[in-house]
């Protein structure tokens, strides 16, 4: 009896110290990532601020990137891609062609390797908080945070208990309300069910009309009321145009996704 008590002690023993030492592993990893040195300062004090608000005009020259993680893998080779201020500019291309990698350059989420992002002509070396003021996401998945919405109903945890639709309809109530100068919208429209769709789809018009926006957006609709369409494929742009000249070379718009 003693034998097989003492026994199960040690295997215990064995299996919390193999437990503790994953923890250990986890804790270390979380630390890792903590002590990360950024270097985009959000606050940055040589940061330009603008003093009145941004016109939007939204300039890419040559950038390359590449996620830190994985430096070898290039998402973007060379990127080009000028908007003026007040236009919208659709960018459509299949799954991973780096769509979203660009909204978030935009934003300054990362800084390329190589390459400029500018806005209103000036790198983007703004200081940041104030620029965010003016600059606009709605994703696809919006975050809400628990308390009532503005409209005195509770929303819950991340809005966890609002659909989908109404989610992505709040944000886009918050961007009018923002007012920005420039607007981003990645897949804001995807994964809605048709009435939703529709609702969204009229709110997106109103905000970006006059207003520099970039659109990832698997709506036909959406992208042929943009301004511009730019085709993007292996880290470049291959084809820009309107609506009408590209259905004119007879080129089809690859639904996001696919
Ligand atoms: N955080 C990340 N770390 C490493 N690689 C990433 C990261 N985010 C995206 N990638 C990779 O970068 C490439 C471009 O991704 P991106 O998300 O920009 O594509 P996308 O055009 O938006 O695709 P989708 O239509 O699926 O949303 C892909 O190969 C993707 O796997
Ligand atoms: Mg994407």
């Amino acid at each position: 009896m003693i034998v097989v008590s003492t026994g199960r002690f040690i295997a215990d023993a064995a299996s919390t110290t193999s437990d503790l030492a994953k923890g250990f592993d986890s804790v270390a990893s979380v630390f890792a990532v903590l002590d990360r040195v950024t270097a985009i300062e959000q606050e940055d004090p040589d940061g330009h601020q603008p003093k009145s608000s941004l016109s939007g005009a939204v300039d890419l020259r040559g950038v390359e990137f590449a996620y830190a993680s994985r430096p070898d893998v290039p998402v973007l080779c060379g990127f080009s891609l000028s908007i003026q201020d007040g236009r919208s500019v659709a960018l459509v291309g299949s799954s991973g062609s780096g769509k979203s990698t660009i909204i978030g350059l935009v934003e300054r989420f990362y800084d390329p390797q190589r390459g400029a992002v500018q806005i209103d002509g000036r790198d983007i070396a703004y200081h940041l908080r104030s620029v965010h003021q003016k600059i606009v996401l709605v994703g696809q998945e919006p975050t809400l945070f628990a308390g009532t919405n503005g409209y005195d109903t509770w929303s819950g945890e991340w809005g966890v208990q609002l659909p989908g639709g109404q989610k992505r309809r709040i944000a886009i109530a918050r961007a009018i309300l923002r007012n920005p100068s420039i607007l981003l919208l990645d897949e804001a429209t995807s994964a809605l069910d048709g009435q939703s769709e529709k609702v969204v789809h009229e709110a997106l018009e109103r905000v970006m009309d006059g207003r520099t926006t970039v659109v990832v957006a698997d709506m036909l609709s959406t992208i042929r009321n943009c301004n511009e369409i730019a085709v993007l494929a292996k880290g470049v742009v291959v084809e820009k145009g309107n609506h009408v000249s590209l259905m004119a070379k007879g080129l089809t718009i690859p639904r996001q996704g696919d």
